[in-house]
């Protein structure tokens, strides 16, 4: 009876589906052309109120079911989902500190290698950690840092490198892994921007000693706000999960008991003897879950995280062939030996440039063309990091130009084609009458 019903449901659920869906007819100049976007589909819909219909309401069999199969696909042993990628980072950052590392645990003051031209979220956990950025620079074009950039910005404090893969382009990690490896300092891939990305033929995410994913709407997948630390490091999985659940000793899923069948059979700290395991707390953690009903999302996306990567290239690949040669904008290109998963399509107007970006920016506008900046520019330069404790290892000669002229456009699968076409025609146009 309640099966029947349910089915009766869904099926309606996918009726309604096709009633609402966005038209897909694009009509320049008037249907907007997003820079980024959730694509969302039938089965996404269906998925969502199936596990809303079974009141899967926290964290359970289905996010268990997600994060193996993220991690399956992400090519790592473990995945923990988070409620963002800026959580994510958080956790992945701050599993560094626990006492279980002993000596290699990350200390205040301690130094991590990080990028200026970024966001945020990257850089903070770093901070918020008591421990202190070292910012090195960029490359344009590519716009992510070398290896001689980090090379140069290791200090006798330096005990960590957190990168992201800037929009979707890998930076380095061979090399960056191998430079880690040698100086004996952990390696942290934020790969929010680029799930699906290979680096010598290797995913991002699979170099470094954790990594980071985000699932906000503007993502390669999304389950609406979401993240995911993954690491094929057993000893980080577990510091991990404690922490992401409250710093908590047990890691029983919620309705389990005593799966290690020794839950009064612990002494831990100066607690007596048999303490219930389930409230000994070995991390000073956090509550950073998500739930089931974003996990049901995240496995229907998941489906589709190929077909996305293949449209988000093919859209890049198509504004890069139509944009060669206009005067006063210097292209994107991939990493040397990468495949990106594009996140956006950066462009950087040249010294000489006889317009500024805010001109581009506002002609695009009007013609309801999104864009994008790339996020901080130079994060040193923001209200929030004026006072905080930092070193930049060299100059950050290239994150200013980042700040001051540079821009994206779109490259999302939402995006046709056509749409490309059009952005692609709007750019010359703008440039050819200046
Ligand atoms: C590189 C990078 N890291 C982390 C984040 C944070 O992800 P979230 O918005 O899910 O917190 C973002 C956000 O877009 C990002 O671009």
């Amino acid at each position: 009876m309640t099966q029947s019903a349910k089915a009766l449901i869904l099926e309606q659920v996918a009726k309604y589906h096709q009633e609402v869906a966005p038209r897909t007819e694009f009509i320049p100049g008037v249907t907007p052309v997003w820079p980024s976007g959730a694509v969302l589909d039938e089965s996404d819909r269906v998925a969502l109120v199936e596990a809303a219909l079974d009141m899967r309401i926290a964290a359970g069999v289905t996010s268990r079911t997600f994060e193996r199969k993220l991690a399956r696909a992400a090519g790592l042993r473990k995945a923990h989902m988070t409620n963002s990628g800026s959580s994510a980072n958080l956790l992945a950052l701050s599993s560094l500190t626990s006492p279980v590392l002993g000596d290699r645990r990350l200390r205040r003051g301690d130094e991590v290698i990080t990028v200026a031209a970024g966001f945020p979220t990257t850089v903070n956990p770093i901070i918020q950690n008591g421990l202190v950025p070292v910012f090195v620079d960029v490359e344009l074009g590519t716009y992510n840092t070398t290896a001689e950039r980090v090379a140069a910005a290791i200090g006798p404090r330096t005990r960590a490198i957190m990168i992201a893969h800037a929009l979707g382009n890998p930076f380095p990690v061979a090399e960056i892994a191998e430079l880690a490896d040698q100086h004996g300092l952990f390696l942290i891939e934020d790969n929010c921007d680029a799930l699906g990305a290979t680096y010598q033929g290797k995913p991002t995410g699979t170099f470094g000693d954790l990594t980071t994913v985000s699932f906000y709407p503007a993502h390669h997948i999304t389950t609406g706000e979401g993240g995911c630390v993954l690491t094929d490091n057993l000893v980080l999985a577990r510091i991990v999960e404690s922490m992401r659940d409250w710093g908590r000793d047990c890691w029983c899923e919620p309705g389990e008991d005593d799966t290690c069948h020794k839950r009064f059979g612990y002494q831990l700290g100066t607690l007596p003897a048999g303490y219930d395991h389930k409230y000994t707390f070995s991390h000073v953690g956090y509550n950073l879950k998500s739930g089931d009903l974003q996990a049901a999302l995240g496995l229907s996306q998941l489906e589709r995280l190929e077909d996305f990567g293949v449209a988000r290239r093919r859209n890049w690949q198509r504004l890069h062939e139509q944009l060669q040669g206009v005067p006063g904008l210097l292209l994107p290109r991939a990493t040397p030996g990468s495949e990106p998963s594009w996140f956006g399509f950066v462009l950087t107007l040249t010294a000489d440039a006889p317009f500024s970006r805010q001109e581009l920016v506002n002609f695009l506008h009007a013609r309801h063309i999104g864009t994008r900046l790339l996020f901080a520019g130079n994060l040193t330069r923001h209200p929030a990091y004026l006072d905080q404790q930092f070193r930049v290892a060299g100059d950050l000669t290239n994150s200013d130009i980042i700040a001051e002229r540079t821009l994206w456009l779109g490259v999302y699968p939402g995006l046709t084609v056509e749409m490309m076409d059009y952005v692609a025609a709007s750019v010359r146009e703008f440039v050819a009458g200046r």
